[in-house]
């Protein structure tokens, strides 16, 4: 049984002052039934006062990236091993924002992921396609062409207890969301690469949807069979919606 999991993913928006209100009212609204794995992923520069704010409780802490090299004269990046240091967990890679924007590589997305896992981080790592490309028929390319890359690069260990993120780029702060139907399609595509490769492992990495997922369609998506969750962008920026998202997950 795959425990579900919610990740907001805070991207760059606030100031320490909203990071820590809204990291104490996650902690403090979250209800105590709600048997969801909950992190919070803020900007770098808030999250002392987000580890702060959740110390000693159930919401755990990550960050939206990672260097993928070791600590050394990389002006401007962020080690793993920091991360660790600043009490996050969890990190995530491979963001399309990070691939579309900044350049990131299938190559360097999965050095990314094997440097958060050798500092003992579980990494997100996300898939997805762009609208063009679903357009054309090659959201299973797509998505097998980004998970071999790590799945080669990382290998079967580091993908236990793995955390995928499907996040179709086309629902990426459109308020366009992929219907629950689109979503558990390449969710079992997704488990059905891991199973071909690594056989009874598929079945315990968490697979969660990401795509202007809001309170009001978050049920629908996570009962689908291999929707193990949420990562959340906007609608995380909300301590009370985001609640109810993680209520809904499990
Ligand atoms: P939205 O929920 O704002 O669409 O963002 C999704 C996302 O990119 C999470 O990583």
């Amino acid at each position: 049984m795959r425990r579900s999991l919610v990740a907001g993913n805070w991207k760059m928006h606030g100031r320490s002052s909203n990071a820590a209100r809204l990291a104490a009212g996650v902690r403090d609204g979250l209800p105590a039934e709600c048997g969801a794995e909950v992190v919070l992923c803020p900007p770098f520069p808030h999250l002392p006062v987000a580890a702060d704010r959740l110390e000693g409780g159930r919401v755990r802490l990550g960050a939206q990236d990672v260097c993928e090299r070791e600590d050394g004269a990389h002006t401007g990046e962020v080690s793993a091993e920091m991360l660790v240091d600043a009490g996050c967990a969890f990190v995530i890679v491979g963001h399309s924002e990070r691939r579309s924007l900044y350049g990131e590589t299938d190559d360097v997305v999965a050095r990314k992921y094997l440097r958060a896992r050798q500092a003992g981080l579980t990494p997100i790592l996300c898939l997805g396609e762009s609208l063009g490309e679903r357009e054309a028929g090659s959201t299973r390319r797509v998505v097998e062409r980004q998970l071999t890359a790590v799945a080669e690069h990382c290998g079967e260990e580091a993908f236990r207890s793995g955390v995928v993120a499907y996040e179709p780029v086309w629902a990426i702060g459109t308020g366009r969301t992929a219907t629950p139907e689109q979503a558990q399609d390449v969710h079992a595509f997704i488990r059905s690469l891991l199973s071909a490769r690594w056989g009874e492992l598929a079945s315990g990495v968490r697979i969660l949807y990401g795509g202007s997922v809001k309170a009001g369609n978050a049920e629908r998506l996570f009962s689908m069979p291999d929707v193990d969750g949420g990562l959340i962008g906007g609608a995380s920026l909300d301590a009370d919606e985001f609640i109810r998202i993680c209520a809904l997950s499990g």
